[in-house]
């Protein structure tokens, strides 16, 4: 039996390191809600990395790959999605979102993302000499298209999981029709 009733999707979005996987996986878990991840979907269906399909096909191709799965999971009822930090760049994407389901965007500082990607060679927009520059740069661009679609917005800075999932899942009882 899942601890709370909630209706229908819920969409994660919110840069890269943001905390959209440990955070979706955990309001599933509450919600009995089947739980994606956009960018794990991909990988298990071309059967190799992330890094692999930006090195050999290019970001273009990536992008196309992630449109295809986002109108694809949007189709399903009762799921959580996290999805990739770029995602949201395709007006296709921000509509299909808007449209299927709860959209929260985890809005974190880029320090905290830092600290939290360093050492992670897995998602290839960081693989360069200045992290920090590069997503300061993503979030000039990509928190107007967040706040665009989003429902509600979640501020992760100094907040452990826990506490910031029991206070996105009260927020989104006091959204529930
Ligand atoms: C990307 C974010 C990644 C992944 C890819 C591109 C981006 O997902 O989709 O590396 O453009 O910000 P996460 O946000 O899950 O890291």
């Amino acid at each position: 039996m899942p601890a709370m009733e909630l209706a229908g999707n819920f969409f994660l979005v919110g840069l890269m390191g943001a905390g959209k996987t440990t955070v979706g996986r955990t309001l599933a878990r509450h919600t009995g809600k089947t739980f994606y991840d956009s960018d794990h979907e991909i990988e298990r269906r071309t059967g190799v990395k992330i890094t692999t399909i930006f090195d050999i096909e290019g970001e273009e191709s990536f992008r196309a790959r992630e449109k295809q799965i986002i109108a694809e999971l949007c189709q399903m009822q009762d799921i959580v999605l996290a999805t990739g930090g770029g995602a949201i760049l395709a007006p296709e994407n921000r509509q299909v979102l808007a449209s299927h389901g709860t959209v929260i965007y985890l809005r974190a500082q880029i320090d905290d993302i830092l600290a939290r990607t360093k050492h992670d060679k897995s998602r290839p927009l960081l693989q360069t000499a200045n992290p920090r520059a590069k997503l300061e740069q993503l979030y000039q661009q990509r928190d107007p298209l967040y706040m665009e679609i989003a429902d509600v917005v979640m501020d992760t800075s100094c907040q452990n999981v826990n506490t910031l999932v029991q206070r996105l899942e009260q927020r989104l009882l006091t959204q529930q029709p």
